[in-house]
């Protein structure tokens, strides 16, 4: 047993004799019994576009650090962090060539300590991006693994000599042809970015101590990315390219592979363990039914982003955005429901948004809704259901969907994938960049706007994606001056969240889980109870039943009342 490995598991013991309530049997209630990721929300920050300090025209760690006091204004507990490593960028950061390197872009190390001693000053603890299951191909361990078939290296990566016919998650194939070696590698995401090979026990040590370098920094947790990939299947055989259903080969073939929670176990014990962080793995494809086995006392995380309800509007895990159907309220609350259920003996990372999704109020709301009712509703759902929520900056702005009329003005990777397929699939240009402009990732990267100013104040230079076209009247600057502002409905909601028990660690129920206009859950504890009531139409809806009765209005987007629920009405009670 080595030192660190010694020491874990001393504190691990230590650690079980104050368990936590919160984890495998039944909660014991009173907020006190909960860990501090579990009281208050977690704020995700996409650097780049966060703020900028130098006039380049990308945000950087002490725009972050600038800020800070605007983020504890929300009440959160961490500030989630996508890669600030070194990284070539063509998918802006989540192709790393150093895993504990900051890259120049974003600042230096001592802005990173700074920022984590500024952040713990505030009681904000940073929460970084693990990006395991590839590297960039200018990652020097990549270098090497491409140089011939038998440096020391030569087995990090996935090397065959004959490809599949799979198509990878941002489009074409998910094999490369490598001349150094004559061999192909896989890439389940971009070309530059090669799966690493975990089968591979150095390549696995390697990894932990890039997790580990990062806890001794006194990082919070940690968020790792794409995590159903890392085990890939014993034999490679060709699936249907382009299944019936849409689904990807890449993702059919590979995700949530049996053996993977060995793996995980193993990244547990030996980064994990001991350490009062908390961790939130990205699992597309994981069934609330299988959270069990990933989240809780016999799981590996302490959260799982499952995708259910943000893929509520595709056919199956993988995302072909020109194959998307209208959602159905019933299928959205369907997908929430099960996942509350699923982790009532665990915790449940509440999210409508993040950079790969489009704004919510878009994704959620029907068409002609007006834009802050609806971003107030879907922040009293954020801020109810069970669970930590997790905000995206510029969601507790209402930010909305920006538009390019041309592919060519997209920068995300991704969006340039799905526009080819779109169009290999026989779609015009106009009808594929109607998909393109509904869930480009680029909608959630615009740059946050902070005031009224040139580029909303992201920046002094030319802001690397263009600024939201309302950034005008729509800005932080605006809307703290606003007592009926998203900001300000966002400050009260968490306020109401953070001290209420019942919010925090109550029983989730839903009611009228077939009605297609109307959410409505209810939050209890003893006898104490929360009722949420949304409703998701364009129009007034009356109420199935008298549901108010002997209830309290604690907080809506309308301010009075009425017995029945107007256009994208949302409310909270309290019994
Ligand atoms: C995750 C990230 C996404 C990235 C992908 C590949 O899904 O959230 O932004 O492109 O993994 O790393």
């Amino acid at each position: 047993m080595n030192r660190r490995t010694f020491i874990k598991g001393a504190i691990a013991l230590t650690a079980a004799a104050y368990i936590s309530p919160s984890f495998g049997n039944k909660i014991v209630f009173g907020a006190e019994n909960f860990k501090w990721w579990q009281k208050k929300p977690v704020y995700q920050i996409y650097p780049k576009s966060f703020l900028d300090t130098t006039g380049k025209g990308t945000g950087d760690l002490r725009g972050i650090t600038q800020k800070l006091d605007y983020i504890k204004s929300l009440g959160v507990s961490a500030i989630w962090l996508t890669p600030i490593y070194v990284s070539p960028m063509v998918d802006n950061g989540y192709d790393i060539a150093d895993y504990t390197a900051i890259d120049p872009r974003f600042g230096t190390m001592e802005d990173f300590d700074e920022l984590i001693a500024e952040a713990k000053a505030r009681d904000i603890k940073i929460v970084m991006d693990l990006v395991f299951n590839h590297t960039s191909d200018k990652h020097s361990w990549f270098l090497e693994s491409k140089s011939s078939r038998n440096n020391p290296k030569a087995d990090w990566y996935i090397w065959r000599d004959e490809k599949t016919n799979w198509r990878g998650i941002f489009g074409g194939s998910a094999w490369q042809w490598c001349e150094e070696r004559q061999q192909y590698y896989m890439h389940t995401f971009a070309t530059q970015q090669p799966d690493l090979n975990w089968e591979n026990p150095d390549v696995r040590r390697a990894l932990y101590a890039a997790a580990n370098f990062w806890l001794d920094k006194g990082v919070g947790g940690f968020r790792i990315d794409a995590i159903v990939y890392i085990k890939k299947p014993k034999t490679f055989v060709d699936g249907t390219p382009d299944a019936p259903d849409g689904t990807c080969a890449v993702h059919n073939m590979i995700a949530n592979t049996d053996g993977i929670l060995d793996f995980l176990h193993e990244l547990k014990r030996e980064v994990f363990d001991g350490h009062d962080i908390f961790t939130v793995g990205e699992a597309n494809s994981v069934k609330p039914k299988e959270l069990k086995y990933w989240v809780g006392k016999d799981g590996v995380f302490n959260m799982l982003f499952e995708f259910s309800h943000v893929n509520v509007m595709f056919n199956n895990g993988d995302e072909v955005w020109h194959r998307s159907k209208p959602i159905k309220l019933s299928e959205l609350k369907k997908a929430l429901s099960n996942s509350q259920a699923a982790t009532k003996d665990s915790w449940y990372p509440i999210y409508f948004e993040n950079h790969d999704k489009p704004r919510s109020v878009n994704n959620f709301f029907p068409h002609g809704s007006d834009k802050i009712l609806a971003a107030k509703a879907l922040a009293i759902i954020l801020f109810t259901l069970r669970g930590t929520p997790f905000i995206y900056q510029g969601e507790e702005l209402g930010f909305t969907n920006t538009q390019f009329d041309s592919i060519d003005d997209y920068d995300d990777i991704s969006s340039h994938g799905a526009y080819d397929l779109a169009r290999s699939d026989g779609l015009s240009d106009k009808e594929a960049m109607r998909f393109v402009q509904k869930f480009s990732r680029d909608n959630a990267r615009t740059p946050m706007q902070w005031n009224s100013s040139a580029n909303a104040g992201f920046t002094t230079g030319k802001a690397w994606l263009p600024v939201h076209k309302d950034f005008v009247t729509w800005n932080v600057e605006v809307e703290e001056r606003d007592a009926n502002s998203v900001l300000n409905f966002y400050h009260k909601l968490s306020a109401l969240r953070n001290s209420s028990d019942v919010l925090i660690g109550g029983d989730y129920a839903e009611l009228y889980p077939k009605n297609e206009e109307l959410y409505i859950f209810t939050r209890n504890l003893g006898d104490k109870k929360f009722m949420t009531v949304v409703n998701f139409t364009t129009h007034k809806v009356n109420l199935p039943d008298k549901i108010f009765d002997g209830a309290k209005k604690v907080l809506g987007n309308y301010a009075d009342e009425k017995n029945y629920l107007r256009a994208t009405e949302a409310a909270i009670y309290e019994f």
